[in-house]
């Protein structure tokens, strides 16, 4: 029985210092098998995500130390395999990183079928494209994913949806392809971005990451490198509409604030105050919030995975809003959660009409996954009485010490495992 127990009420007042970016972390993480020179990798956040990702990477050989909580050593000139079929690998979604890398370096792999949120269909249609494109065999043998491939050579790959997992797969593929390979169509997210200069730090020549056109031009080997992940856009905007759905002032520091630039625009939108500076951005939350129309979109549009946590702040607003998610087909599953705690919210399609309302009631509800569950964390934090959020395992998957990140801003919040514990803690809050 792993639950948040949150009493609702308090402004969230304080400075929160933001951690690694988890996507960027787990596409470097998997990009540093690719050399036998040793890689040192800072600010990797210390979620369940990366650790099952560097398990996997254990599994087949690669030393892996622990420098402190947030840097590893790794060193993968004693891989003594190809093969990731374990089942906890089907628990994140990024393991499927580890085929490009290991396709692009040993020209051979054997992975399990990615895991990770229930929020759609999830296909890797793309990845499987871009990766013969670059004549690689991918065949799939009962839930495994195999590659194999004579001689890698560069290609002209262009994605038919903007896949962000597709565009980090290929780029690792090409690195060390013969020639060059032209991705069109790619993602421009800023792990991208990250992936692509941590590989150039390695030696790698790959340009336009950040644009929908990306060149690389394969090397014949990759060299060892000191890399520090970027900051986590989507834990900062995370925090920031905690500022906006309990009426705070919140400081998020260690940001890229260009990163977080559509979430700043939609927070001032709906009425909170938002001010930058050269790695801090502050959200002040005092007037009633308004409603707004939002429709998430690849980078630099409004992100999929902050639409729960817009959602949350928008059904407390004065007015009517539409929330749109054009990226995943059910990523509104926490909608009947939030509806428990008041809201009065309608799923038509890939939308939700949301009719704000005064204020949330505390219930038990579950997090469904990642970014909901820290959503409905945030509800609870503005509703009136005590809610328990269970399956938190999915929210732990993506944020590092979230509870106590909270408490630090005067969240009422502990992490309980059992009814005893669910008692001290109505005990103490009254
Ligand atoms: C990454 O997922 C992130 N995960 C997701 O974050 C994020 O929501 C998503 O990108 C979009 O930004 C990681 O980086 C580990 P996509 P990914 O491929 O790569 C379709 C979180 O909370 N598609 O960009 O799986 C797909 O179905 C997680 O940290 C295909 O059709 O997302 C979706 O509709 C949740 N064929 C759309 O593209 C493919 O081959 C975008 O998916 C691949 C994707």
């Amino acid at each position: 029985m792993d639950q948040y127990a949150i009493h609702g009420g308090n402004p969230l007042v304080g400075e929160v210092e933001i951690g690694g970016a988890k996507n960027a972390a787990l596409a470097i993480l998997a990009a540093s098998i690719m050399t036998d020179d040793p890689v040192i990798i800072e600010n990797i956040p210390d979620v369940r995500d990366t650790k099952v990702l560097m398990q996997a990477m254990e599994s087949i050989g690669v030393i892996i130390e622990h420098l402190d909580r947030h840097t590893v050593k790794i060193n993968s000139r004693l891989i003594n395999g190809y093969s990731i079929e374990k089942d906890y690998i089907k628990k994140i979604r990024a393991s499927y990183y580890l085929i490009g890398a290991l396709s692009g370096k040993y020209k051979q792999a054997r992975v399990a079928l990615p895991g990770g949120c229930n929020i759609g269909l999830r296909p890797i249609d793309q990845h499987i494209k871009g990766l013969k494109a670059l004549g690689i065999d991918v065949t799939l043998d009962f839930g495994i994913i195999v590659t194999e491939a004579g001689q890698i050579k560069g290609s002209h790959v262009y994605l038919d949806v903007v896949s962000v997992g597709a565009t980090i797969n290929v780029m690792l593929a090409a690195v060390l392809a013969e020639g060059q390979t032209t991705l069109e169509n790619a993602a421009k997210e800023p792990h991208v971005v990250d992936l692509a200069n941590f590989l150039n730090s390695c030696g790698a020549n790959i340009k336009g990451a950040g644009t929908d056109v990306i060149r690389i031009k394969g090397v014949s080997r990759l060299h060892g490198t000191e890399y520090a992940i970027i900051p986590d856009q989507i834990e900062a905007g995370t925090f920031m509409f905690a500022a906006a759905v309990t009426k705070g002032d919140i400081t998020v520091k260690n940001v890229i604030p260009k990163h977080l630039e559509s979430i700043s625009a939609k927070l001032m939108e709906i009425g909170c105050e938002v001010s930058e500076s050269d790695d801090a951005v502050r959200v002040v939350s005092a007037k009633p919030l308004r409603p707004s129309h939002v429709k998430t979109l690849p980078y630099p549009g409004f992100p999929t995975d902050m639409q729960p946590q817009i959602a949350v702040a928008l059904a407390l607003s004065e007015g009517s809003s539409i929330v749109t998610e054009s990226i995943f087909e059910n990523r509104f599953r926490y909608v009947d959660e939030l509806v428990r705690m008041g809201a009065n919210i309608k799923v038509e399609g890939n939308s939700a009409i949301i009719n704000g309302i005064p204020k949330y009631m505390g219930a038990s509800i579950q997090a469904p996954d990642l970014r909901a569950g820290a959503a409905l964390v945030i509800a609870g934090l503005a509703a009136e009485g005590t809610t328990t959020v269970d399956d938190i395992r999915y929210i732990e998957r993506g944020y590092e010490d979230f509870h106590l990140k909270l408490k630090l801003l005067g969240a009422q919040i502990e992490r309980i495992e059992t009814e005893r514990d669910l008692q001290k803690f109505n005990l103490k809050t009254g």
